[in-house]
């Protein structure tokens, strides 16, 4: 059998570190299913010792996950380590992956240490984390801006502590291909003990290298582990594409020679959930997951593919879980229809009580849209289980807004709040200035706008609209989406998912490391 790349998704620990990405524990859970149902090899749930919150969610997600890996970030001292060993307990099988900054830079300015303290902090932490799992990954944070000699030194003290895993960052996107593949390789060749461990590649994309330097890593230097997130999200220019890194290797078979444990068809709707839940759109030109990534518009290619699929394709948009928009459910389909097409598209709701209150919707949604397509339903559950999860303060009950040509738009939005009704009105600049002024005047939640933004969840004119609103306040960052056939209505639902966050308060203040 060929050699088999590990995929190590870090969507849930680094991809969160973007501003504006950190999820509810229950959004992070959603997101580990799905990465379990794609089959990744380790899921690096989160950073323990960050938040309660965070080490809440690395705990359920160890609990819930049985064919993964799960893994938890932890700096390099006793207290990280001991937080990531007790959240990941529940575990059938779990990772602690530490590091530490080995750049002159790094060590002197952000560290204060000296390179001997550095040393011997790696190794105690390497040597501390052993005491809970033999499944220990080390780190050398900015190790692509290391010395090379003293990188050695480092790495091959934390193996001879019992690190299986040694993964090269380059944390700020600074590498290029033959440069940061041939690091790789160099660190094989001259440690000693490098054959006791897998090396692993982590790249961000700053310089949009990411893939290819992860790709190089891999080729030219030998890793067998790639980390990588969904959507590429990440902090700054993201990180390396799982979707991109999965593809290439498995298109290229006859060029890389690796096996994966991947369900490719599992990767458009993984990226669907990340970014509705994070509000972070996938641009239409984007490799693989992008909504143009396998349409053919000029003439030429639309009569190639026709004439011959592999003409103008060199993937089949169904392996990796595109499905023609199809018309899946109507008006008289029932309960059992709505169920069993939840089974068919992997989703679990909690409880008897979540799915009747997600019939209830669709079957709204069915009296007012003739054709429901998966997407539909999706947008449907996704609110559903947000809602759940969230105890809702606020709860949108009607809006009924007026805009003219010449006039200021007004909107008169009735609410709930804490059971009570209360109904507001406002004007504002457009409809949907209205609206959240109207919903604000009652909240008044004083936070600030971060984002706002539309997107039609299928096509035509008759899509439902999905709205993303992401707002801030004291540090804290949520994001509150919402879907329906009206955009100022589904505005005005995704700026009350954004309030019911902050007043559950417990999500974390955006983690950066
Ligand atoms: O980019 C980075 O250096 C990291 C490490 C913690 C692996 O994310
Ligand atoms: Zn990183």
């Amino acid at each position: 059998m060929a050699d088999k790349l590990i995929i190590f998704d870090t969507t849930l620990r680094d991809g969160e570190q973007s501003p504006g990405a950190s999820m509810t524990k229950e959004e992070k859970i959603r997101i580990a299913r799905q990465l379990e149902r794609m089959k990744v090899d380790v899921i690096e749930a989160g950073f323990a010792a960050s938040s309660n919150g965070d080490f809440d969610a690395i705990n359920a997600i160890a609990s819930l996950v049985k064919e993964s890996t799960v893994c938890s970030l932890a700096r390099a001292n006793d207290k990280d380590i001991q937080r990531a060993a007790d959240a990941l307990k529940p575990a059938e099988r779990f990772r602690i992956h530490t590091f530490i900054a080995t750049s002159p830079l790094h060590m002197e300015k952000k560290l204060r240490m000296t390179p001997d303290q550095v040393y011997e902090q790696a190794r105690l932490a390497v040597r501390f984390a052993r005491k809970f799992t033999d499944d220990v990954e080390f780190s050398p944070e900015d190790g692509s801006r290391s010395d090379m000699d003293f990188l050695c030194r480092v790495l091959e003290a934390v193996i001879d502590e019992g690190a299986t895993t040694i993964n090269i960052a380059d944390t700020v996107g600074y590498g290029v291909p033959e440069l940061y593949g041939n690091l790789v390789k160099t660190l094989r060749e001259r440690i000693p003990n490098a054959d006791k461990a897998v090396f692993s590649v982590h790249c961000h994309n700053d310089l949009g290298m990411a893939v290819a330097n992860s790709l190089a890593g891999v080729q030219l230097g030998g890793a067998r582990q790639v980390e990588c997130t969904i959507n590429g999200l990440g902090e700054r220019a993201g990180n390396t594409a799982l979707e991109e890194i999965v593809m290439a290797v498995k298109t290229r078979k006859d060029y890389f020679g690796l096996e994966l444990g991947i369900d490719t068809t599992q990767i458009v709707p993984a990226s669907k959930l990340v970014s509705q839940i994070t509000g972070f759109v996938v641009q239409p030109n984007k490799a693989v997951v992008g909504a143009n990534a396998f349409a053919h518009a000029s003439g030429i290619h639309q009569d190639g593919v026709l004439k011959a699929r592999d003409t103008y394709e060199i993937m089949r948009a169904e392996d990796v879980g595109w499905s023609a928009n199809k018309i899946v459910l109507g008006k008289l389909s029932g309960r059992n229809a709505f169920k069993q097409r939840l089974q068919e598209l992997n989703v679990r709701l909690e409880s008897e009580a979540e799915l009747n209150t997600a019939f209830a919707r669709f079957k709204e949604l069915a009296d007012r849209k003739a054709e429901i397509y998966d997407e539909d339903i999706m947008a449907i559950v996704g609110e559903e289980s947000a809602g759940a999860a969230e105890r809702e303060h606020f709860k949108f009950v009607s809006l009924s807004q007026r805009s003219e040509t010449g006039e200021r738009p007004h909107a008169r939005i009735v609410m709930s709040s804490e059971g009570q009704e209360v109904t507001t009105e406002s004007d504002g600049n457009g409809p949907v200035d209205a609206t959240l002024n109207a919903i604000e005047a009652h909240a008044k939640s004083g936070s600030e706008m971060l984002l706002y933004s539309v997107n039609a969840i299928t096509t035509g004119t008759q899509a439902q609209g999905e709205v993303t609103v992401r707002l801030s306040k004291n540090g804290r960052i949520v994001n509150g989406v919402g879907t329906d056939l009206d955009i100022v209505a589904a505005s005005a639902k995704a700026y009350i998912a954004a309030l019911n966050k902050l007043y559950a308060g417990g999500e974390k203040l955006n983690p950066q490391i």
